[in-house]
């Protein structure tokens, strides 16, 4: 699953086939739950879900915070809630922030249920859909807070099939199937960004310039952490290809001739880099202007 996940192609009639039955699986929900990545919370959004999703209530579930920074999750938090965006924060791996789940939603949609319970609609459930860009963690999501173990949510775009409900609560219903929408990918820092998670395939750059790049965002974010792992000292005007030389070097990859064997680095720093081992960061901060 994962393997097809990472290779979906989004064509125009495939985004247009997508948002039009996204905008039809919306007439039959009352909040859109939006999943992204905590660590590039910018990346990892859909440009389009704003107009798809017109004035729906609508959650952020800022996802994987096991391994983004907790100081910059928190700050993307309010960041969102002062966007009027009821906000949770998860790591579907140990099951944190699941719980949150259901309380934050009733509080997003309070004043439907007065609503409903003015009308002696006692018991209606809310119906909610979960969307996000591929391999953000949606299918994880869905049966995490569904209780559930192994059953796949049905998690390829553009699908057609009945529509399927999971249940929560007695008063929470979940739309089966996530949406699946595409990254702004017109934008090439945001394909680079994902490129660095794996979220999207290694080739959109070659693995060495992809990993010079990461080399360099995380130095000038996180020097300390880098200084920790790797033992880099660098001059100040280093290059992005002179640290990742120089990670190589400390590590002692050499290729015979004792040049640096720069592929094996460059793997390396990504594989770290994706598992966390060098800590927990995030990419992307809130457009300060806006906060
Ligand atoms: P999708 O439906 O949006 O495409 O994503 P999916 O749930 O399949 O999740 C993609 C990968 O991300 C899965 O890993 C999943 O376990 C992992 N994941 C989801 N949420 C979190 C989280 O909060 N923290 C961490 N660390 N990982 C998360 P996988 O490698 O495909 O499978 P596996 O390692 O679980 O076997």
């Amino acid at each position: 699953m994962e393997t097809e996940q990472l290779q979906i192609q989004w064509y125009p009639g495939h985004m247009t086939k997508t948002r039009r039955m996204m905008e039809s699986d919306l007439r039959l929900v009352d909040a859109v739950c939006e999943i992204v990545d905590a660590r590039i919370p910018v990346s990892s959004r859909n440009p389009d879900l704003d107009s798809i999703c017109g004035d729906k209530p609508r959650m952020i579930i800022l996802n994987r915070i096991d391994m983004a920074d907790p100081a910059r999750t928190k700050q993307w938090a309010a960041w969102f809630k002062a966007r009027e965006m009821a906000v949770i924060q998860t790591d579907c791996k140990s099951r944190k922030g699941i719980a949150d789940f259901a309380p934050a939603l009733r509080r997003l949609l309070a004043d439907k249920l007065r609503r409903y319970a003015e009308k002696g609609m006692i018991g209606k459930p809310l119906k909610v859909m979960v969307v996000g860009i591929p391999n953000v963690g949606k299918s994880t999501f869905i049966n995490q807070v569904a209780g559930r173990k192994g059953a796949k949510a049905e998690n390829r775009p553009g699908v057609t099939r009945g529509k399927q409900w999971v249940t929560v609560d007695q008063g929470l219903l979940l739309l089966d199937t996530p949406g699946i929408l595409w990254p702004k990918f017109e934008d090439p820092e945001v394909g680079v960004r994902l490129a660095f998670t794996g979220a999207v395939k290694d080739d959109i750059l070659d693995l060495e310039s992809l990993a010079a790049r990461l080399a360099g965002v995380l130095w000038r974010n996180y020097p300390e952490a880098m200084q920790a792992r790797y033992k880099l000292d660098p001059a100040p005007d280093a290059s992005d290809p002179d640290l990742l030389l120089e990670i190589g070097k400390r590590r002692g990859y050499l290729i015979s001739g004792g040049e640096i064997d720069l592929e094996r680095t460059s793997r390396v720093l990504l594989e770290e880099y994706r598992a966390a081992k060098i800590g927990r960061f995030t990419l992307e901060l809130p457009p300060a202007e806006e906060m």
